[in-house]
């Protein structure tokens, strides 16, 4: 990966470091999915207008999309927009839409030199023409990338997902390509927006609200969550180092029992 990162600023050698140590301490997650929220009221505890939360939340943006291509990360999905989003103040929606334009145009040829990947979910023909177009291309020049997936959650509801999966499946049973009883699980996520992305293992939320807010809802089953109560323009790779490391330190069972108890088990049978 180039070192110049996104940031263009070099990295320091004790960030450096705090990354290697993390990457020998244990696995760091494939795919990191990340709930951005507080932006407003971090604009509101400083006495700006919530613009200037959206804004340096995109600075975030930056150093945490840098930091993942270097820890090794694989995957990385961002909650951009919601489709409850659209109901904000018309400016606030139209602010957004221009931020999201203004950091495709400064940061596509950055991802592109970092052999990062943009692919987006979400009804993304919701999106204003120009914010469409910026996308596709960005999504285009970068396609071949191998280094690292960013994901961006554009117009996107976990609900809106698992809907329009049913909807291409019904469609499917009706065409006679497929029987009911076939449906499973498999199925069921190849339909999903996320076909190609491999479940969550870790999702992030920011702000120090614990809930999903329809964010990848049928993805999140086996995910690790991660709630912290720092406002996203205030979440940068120290924090996200802290998210790992709390990650690292949890036993992932997918509703089994612990690897330790399944050897004492079978011990106590064989007796
Ligand atoms: C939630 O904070 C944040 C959003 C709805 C938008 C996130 C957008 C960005 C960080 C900027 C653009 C993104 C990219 C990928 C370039 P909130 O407004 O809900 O904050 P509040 O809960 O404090 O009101």
């Amino acid at each position: 990966m180039n070192t110049e990162g996104l940031t263009s600023q070099q990295q320091t050698p004790e960030d450096k470091e705090r990354q290697v140590y993390l990457q020998k301490s244990g696995a760091i997650p494939r795919h990191i999915a990340v709930i951005m929220d507080g932006n407003g009221r971090w604009a509101k505890s400083r006495g700006s207008v919530r613009i200037i939360g959206h804004k340096a939340g995109v600075d975030s943006v930056k150093d945490i999309v840098e930091a993942c291509g270097q820890l090794g990360v694989s995957h990385l999905t961002l909650y951009a927009f919601s489709t409850e989003n659209w109901g904000r103040p018309k400016g606030e929606v139209s602010a957004l839409m221009k931020l999201l334009v203004q950091s495709l145009r400064s940061e596509t040829r950055k991802l592109h030199e970092n052999d990062i990947r943009l692919t987006s979910i979400g009804e993304t023909d919701r999106l204003p023409p120009t914010c469409r177009r910026e996308l596709e291309e960005a999504i285009a020049l970068t396609a071949d990338n191998k280094h690292m997936e960013l994901c961006l959650a554009l117009s996107y509801s976990g609900r809106w997902d698992i809907c329009q999966a049913v909807s291409r499946i019904s469609q499917k049973v009706k065409d006679g390509v497929l029987c009911p009883e076939e449906i499973n699980n498999d199925i069921i996520a190849d339909h999903l927006a996320t076909a190609e992305i491999p479940d969550p293992d870790l999702i992030v939320r920011t702000s120090g609200e614990f809930r999903l807010s329809n964010f990848l809802l049928w993805q999140s089953a086996y995910s690790e969550l991660y709630v912290t109560n720092t406002y996203w323009p205030d979440f940068r790779r120290d924090q996200l180092y802290e998210a790992i490391a709390s990650y690292q330190k949890r036993e992932r069972r997918y509703g089994k029992v612990p690897a330790h108890l399944e050897l004492e088990e079978s011990t106590v049978a064989m007796r």
